[in-house]
């Protein structure tokens, strides 16, 4: 596989098998991720990888957080509005997923149901939770973050696993906090869940969509 196919072959996973992962595998992964660049190579990430029973009991917290509807109050705060382009594209992905398994958008119940299942991460079998110190999560700590974690699931998808990367997984940070023993002065980014593909799951199916080149460069000659 070229680096290309790696990056045109990913995508996001939302169904996975019943199968662990070989823990020496997901070693690996973190090994290899560990070459990521970041700004004046500060390395400033650290990840907590939930397996077992600790992710069992993350799952089963954080689903009954969501039946309680307590409010949720992530470290990184969810954007409040959309410029209209981006809005529309959020709105387009929603759309396809919900297609995808036959849901119309005015079905609020089927939407609380997909929602509820996220907290179980698709059935993932791994999450790795990747945090930063407070006092570098200003935006080029968080460009690390990004850099390093698309880095994550491109290595996995090259070795036949699939991810996620989920800000649904970190609405109740304390959970994990509290599960992980994650210190408060990190915060706590998003959740990957990682694992391997079901392939035969609609929602690991659909087709995405990306504006094409033109929409988002401009050339300065
Ligand atoms: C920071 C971040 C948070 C995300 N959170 C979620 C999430 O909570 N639930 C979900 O289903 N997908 C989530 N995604 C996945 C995006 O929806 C997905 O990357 C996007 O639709 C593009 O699709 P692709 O990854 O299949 O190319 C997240 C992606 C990023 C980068």
């Amino acid at each position: 596989m070229t680096v290309t196919d790696i990056i045109k072959g990913r995508r996001s996973i939302r169904q996975f098998l019943d199968k662990e992962i070989p823990k020496e595998l997901i070693r690996e992964i973190l090994d290899e991720a560990r070459w990521s660049p970041s700004w004046g190579n500060t390395q400033s990430w650290n990840f907590h990888v939930l397996t077992g029973e600790a992710l069992k009991n993350f799952k089963e917290a954080n689903h009954a957080a969501l039946l309680e509807e307590l409010e949720s109050t992530p470290d990184i705060p969810m954007p409040e509005s959309w410029p209209d382009a981006c809005r529309l594209r959020y709105n387009d992905m929603g759309r396809r997923l919900y297609d995808s398994l036959g849901i119309e958008r005015r079905d609020t119940e089927a939407r609380r149901k997909l929602r509820l299942k996220m907290t179980h991460l698709f059935q993932a079998p791994c999450m790795i939770v990747p945090t930063i110190h407070r006092e570098n999560a200003i935006e080029y700590g968080l460009l690390d973050m990004g850099l390093i974690i698309q880095t994550i699931c491109l290595l996995a998808h090259e070795k036949g696993l699939g991810t996620l990367i989920m800000a649904a997984a970190v609405q109740y940070p304390d959970i994990i906090r509290k599960i992980a023993s994650i210190p408060a002065e990190r915060k706590i980014i998003a959740g990957i869940a990682l694992g391997y593909p079901d392939w035969d799951c609609e929602l690991n199916q659909f087709e995405r969509s990306r504006a094409s080149v033109d929409e988002y460069v401009q050339w300065v000659e």
